[in-house]
């Protein structure tokens, strides 16, 4: 359609993140006329829905993840299962022709989706003006065109945030992006942060054997996970060759001869680390800037994401905004359920998010995961709470398959029982986690966890070990009276 005469749809959505394209396939299912515009282009200069979770997040990282842990366990893990193999060698290149290929289906299962739920899919830079009109910007300037809505929903995600001291060169000095994309294993690779994306990138590249380093401001490490959970995570990383430096301030960063100085303050000790790559993580902004024009009622909070209401809505009649770009837990599905809650919403649906219970998961080698409140945060609540825990090492699936590091730790209200968060370092904590997802969200007790038949062997009888503990009854532990 051209600019002066607009086609309007009930719904256009601008984003086609796990926020966005979930939104529009939801809106579409709803039966409402539904347009979805992104920007995303891949290294082909191609369209590329799926947004940073398909192209260059969740989806590529896990494929590095995954075949970074078969490469580490074929030289290391096998020998215990009396498996001898011969010199195993690194295809770094067919590693990232794995990983591309990965996320070629998917975001063309994006795009088949789109055809498929009859969905106006428009690649190029969208603007909102007034009356809910959308100006955008083809990736062809000649393609630029005009859309108006009913409805609209902002989904455009976040970006990493800059480290001032260590500007992106996206080659010596790189975002998660340029960590997925080293074409050789760096010998020294240096890391700012400590957080996620630290955490898991540096493990990938720990594997294929780079000598890491992270480096991270405050003391404290992994502070939004149980601490008992981060202690144990601490010990079994620096086990695995991950050097933390907790508590440093960076002076300065800079590109020589094709090497990183990263100069950095100790503990009142100067120290300078060279590193082939730095790769900066220190968390990421809203996209939030030029999206709008400023006439409208949308507001941005003080760190830039746009202020919303519990179900997504802004200032601005019709206007609603969700995922990474309106902060909170800046993960793919909760984007997700915000932009299935929306959809709904629009449609008439009575709906909401439970954020109380969103699942978090670190992919790191034993993988962390999490639901509900940590002990720290009862304790600061003041909430009387039994907590129950059981170990991967009492575990007779863990022992026949040798991954028994870690432990999982389930805590509920000391007078009604209720599960009041459970958290995990161990094997396949991404999956376990959700069985206590869905305990919590039916309102489940540790009892009726603990009444429950877990099949054996399984990982999953740590679970109802550990919440048979809450009560001081695990079978397989000696169990000692709780005060
Ligand atoms: P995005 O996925 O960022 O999508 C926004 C889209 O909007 C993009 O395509 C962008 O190009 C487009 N856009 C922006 N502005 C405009 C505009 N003006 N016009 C048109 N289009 C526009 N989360 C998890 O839950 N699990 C994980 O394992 C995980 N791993 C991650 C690993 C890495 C390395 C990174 C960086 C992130 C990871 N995340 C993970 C976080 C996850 O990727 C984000 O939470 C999620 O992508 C947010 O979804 P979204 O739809 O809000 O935004
Ligand atoms: P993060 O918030 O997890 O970690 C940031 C790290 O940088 C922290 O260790 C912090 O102490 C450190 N830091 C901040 N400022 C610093 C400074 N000035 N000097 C040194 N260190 C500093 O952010 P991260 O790792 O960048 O990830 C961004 C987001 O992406 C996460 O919040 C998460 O929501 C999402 N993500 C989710 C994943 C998952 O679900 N598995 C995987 C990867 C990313």
């Amino acid at each position: 359609m051209s600019k002066n005469n607009p086609e309007k749809f009930n719904v256009v959505i601008i984003g086609a993140g796990p926020g966005g394209y979930v939104a529009a396939i939801r809106c579409a299912q709803l039966g409402l006329k539904t347009a979805c515009v992104d920007d995303w282009r891949d290294a082909e200069n191609k369209p590329s829905p799926g947004g940073t979770c398909l192209n260059v997040g969740c989806i590529p990282s896990k494929a590095m993840i995954d075949s970074s842990e078969k490469f580490h366990h074929t030289q290391h893990g096998l020998t215990e299962h009396g498996i001898d193999v011969g010199e195993v060698k690194l295809n770094l290149k067919a590693m990232h022709a794995r990983k591309n290929k990965v996320v070629r289906a998917l975001t063309g299962g994006v795009a088949a989706l789109f055809m498929a739920n009859k969905i106006t899919f428009i690649a190029g830079r969208a603007k909102i003006l007034a009356n809910k009109s959308i100006e955008i910007i083809g990736h062809k300037k000649s393609d630029s065109q005009s859309l108006l809505a009913e409805n609209i929903i902002i989904a455009t995600g976040s970006s990493p945030k800059e480290f001032k001291l260590a500007p992106f060169d996206q080659k010596n000095i790189v975002d998660s992006t340029g960590a997925l994309e080293f074409t050789s294993v760096p010998k020294h690779l240096c890391l700012i942060g400590a957080g996620v994306i630290a955490l898991e990138l540096g493990s990938v590249w720990r594997r294929l054997g780079s000598e890491v380093t992270l480096l991270k401001s405050r003391k404290n490490f992994l502070p939004d996970v149980d601490q008992e959970i981060s202690t144990e995570a601490l010990k079994l990383f620096t086990a695995q060759g991950l050097n933390l430096k907790a508590g440093v301030k960076i002076t300065s960063c800079k590109v020589e001869a094709k090497k990183v100085s990263i100069a950095y303050q100790e503990e009142n000790q100067q120290v300078t680390y060279k590193a082939d790559k730095l790769i900066v993580a220190v968390g990421r902004d809203a996209n939030s800037q030029n999206i709008f024009d400023p006439s409208l009622a949308i507001e941005l909070d003080d760190k830039g994401f746009i202020k919303v209401d519990e179900q997504c809505r802004t200032h601005s009649d019709g206007i609603f905004a969700i995922g990474d770009v309106v902060g909170g837990a800046m993960l793919a599905h909760k984007g997700s359920e915000e932009g299935i809650m929306v959809a709904e919403l629009i449609a008439g649906h009575h709906t909401r998010v439970d954020y109380a219970t969103i699942p978090a998961v670190i992919y790191t080698d034993p993988e962390i995961a999490w639901i509900g409140k940590t002990e720290q945060e009862l304790q600061t609540a003041g909430v009387a709470y039994n907590a129950g825990k059981f170990s991967f090492s009492g575990n007779g699936r863990a022992r026949a398959a040798a991954t028994t590091e870690g432990f999982i730790k389930v805590l509920a209200d000391k007078i009604t029982d209720r599960i009041l968060g459970v958290h995990i370092i161990g094997p396949q904590a991404s999956e376990l986690i959700m069985q206590a997802k869905l305990a919590m969200d039916f309102g489940a007790s540790s009892e009726d966890i603990a009444m429950t038949m877990f099949a054996h062997p399984t990982l999953s009888e740590t679970l109802h070990e550990a919440a048979l503990s809450v009560d001081n009854r695990a079978i397989h532990a000696v169990q000692v009276k709780k005060k």
